[in-house]
């Protein structure tokens, strides 16, 4: 694992700005895995920032997103369709046919599943696969106790999970009860994996990474079976990790 601290949320997300404008620059039709959530926010920004500035173009880049929730319509605020538009892909120049989101309104979510493999199979490998960390150590919707071994799948959300993500929706009843997400060996197709720390509830899921075992039970520690890591730390937001 390379771990590369930031003494603030914003350094960190400078530097995850800058490692994907480096991948864009350097392989303009770069396969992109791209994570929602809070932790990724300010790099978005950056990244539309740096499109306005410097004209870094996407118009050959393929994204991937790691998950969307089954059950919310596309143009529902809190799908990650939506998302993903609203934060970046309105922004800059990508193409609608180059973008992979998984499709939790399908009437065959198996199929779904299969499908995004597939699209994996033929667009991928993925360059660089974005990831922020769960409190419980999940990444994607993969949490503990998912086997290494698993594919996109349609997963049940843990109560924290949905209390977690409770947040951005009216009340917890209005969160969805499954997802569709990569699943752990997807994620470890990955040629290179940037994994995004912050906040404060991070710092037990952080420290069990650094120091923990490799176990199903902590999804997260796989990642140390992979040979190309690099985790960005928030340091100003986590409490007592050596
Ligand atoms: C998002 C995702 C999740 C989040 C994780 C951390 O696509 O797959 O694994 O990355 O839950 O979320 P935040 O950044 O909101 O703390």
């Amino acid at each position: 694992l390379n771990i590369i601290t930031a003494e603030s949320y914003e350094t960190l997300s400078k530097m995850a700005s800058q490692f994907i404008i480096d991948e864009v620059n350097s392989k303009p039709n770069a396969t992109i895995g791209m994570a929602t959530g809070g932790t990724p926010l300010q790099m978005y920004q950056l990244l539309q920032e740096d499109y306005k500035q410097n004209g870094t173009s996407y118009c050959n880049v393929t994204t991937f997103n790691l998950d969307e929730y089954v059950g919310l319509a596309k143009d529902n605020p809190n799908s990650y369709y939506q998302y993903m538009k609203k934060h970046l892909f309105n922004h800059i120049d990508i193409e609608q046919n180059n973008v992979f989101i998984p499709n939790g309104e399908s009437k065959d979510l198996v199929e779904e599943c299969n499908l995004y493999e597939r699209y994996l199979l033929e667009k991928g490998p993925i360059d660089i696969q974005i990831l922020g960390l769960g409190s419980n150590g999940h990444i994607g919707f993969n949490e503990p106790g998912t086997p290494f071994s698993s594919k996109t799948h349609v997963v049940e959300l843990t109560d924290s999970t949905r209390k977690a993500n409770a947040r951005y929706f009216d009340n917890l009843d209005q969160v969805p009860t499954h997802a569709i997400t990569m699943g752990i060996d997807t994620i470890m197709r990955a040629k290179k994996i940037l994994l995004l720390v912050s906040g404060k509830n991070k710092s037990n899921a952080y420290e069990q990474l650094l120091h923990g075992k490799i176990s199903e039970q902590f999804p997260v520690s796989v990642l140390r079976n992979h040979p190309s890591v690099h985790i960005i730390a928030d340091m100003s937001s986590l409490e007592s990790v050596t």
